[in-house]
């Protein structure tokens, strides 16, 4: 005898719609006042969103692209190609480690190699706490002082490996 159960697909609990706050609506409006291609205006509102939400989850999109007035596949392309848009949820603090040609010259491997140890998670994952997400980066525009990284807005580099732990304790 079979012991599976039968759950209706009106049973399941319905995804919740995506609505604007009134505070991101009052970003993108701003932003839109400031370029004259409302194009020009997608990663504003991407990150007015993602700025109180941590991430933009796939049903902001055609929310956000009819308040800016593009469409919904153009929005989808900005947001896929601009790294610091994060499309899943991430931990409190996202670290950016660069591993681009410079920062491989001075170091990234031994910085990437101690921060995957000091969080015990790899790159492109979140700590079980949600404290951290580690994510790889191009050029951070800071060759001089590789390796280098970002935590949230800000940038660190020269980054040694013995730096690694107080430099986290700084995050909580
Ligand atoms: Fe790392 Fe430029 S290569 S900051």
């Amino acid at each position: 005898m079979s012991t599976s159960t039968v759950v209706k697909l009106a049973d399941l609990p319905k995804a919740q719609p995506f609505v604007l706050s009134d505070e991101e609506r009052h970003d993108i409006e701003h932003a839109l006042g400031h370029y004259p291609d409302s194009r020009a205006a997608s990663i504003d509102a991407l990150k007015a969103v993602q700025k109180r939400r941590g991430y933009v989850c796939d049903e902001a999109i055609p929310v956000l692209a009819e308040a800016i007035g593009i469409s919904a596949a153009d929005l989808e392309g900005v947001a896929t190609f601009y790294s610091l848009i994060f499309r899943r949820p991430v931990g409190r603090h996202v670290i950016l480690v660069c591993d681009s040609i410079s920062c491989h010259l001075t170091g990234y491997d031994e910085l990437k190699g101690e921060l995957v140890k000091q969080l015990g998670i790899q790159l492109g994952q979140t700590t079980k706490d949600k404290r951290f997400t580690l994510l790889p980066i191009c050029c951070l525009g800071a060759c001089d002082r590789g390796p280098t990284l970002m935590v949230g807005d800000d940038l660190h580099g020269p980054v040694e490996p013995a730096d690694v732990k107080k430099l986290l304790e700084q995050y909580a």
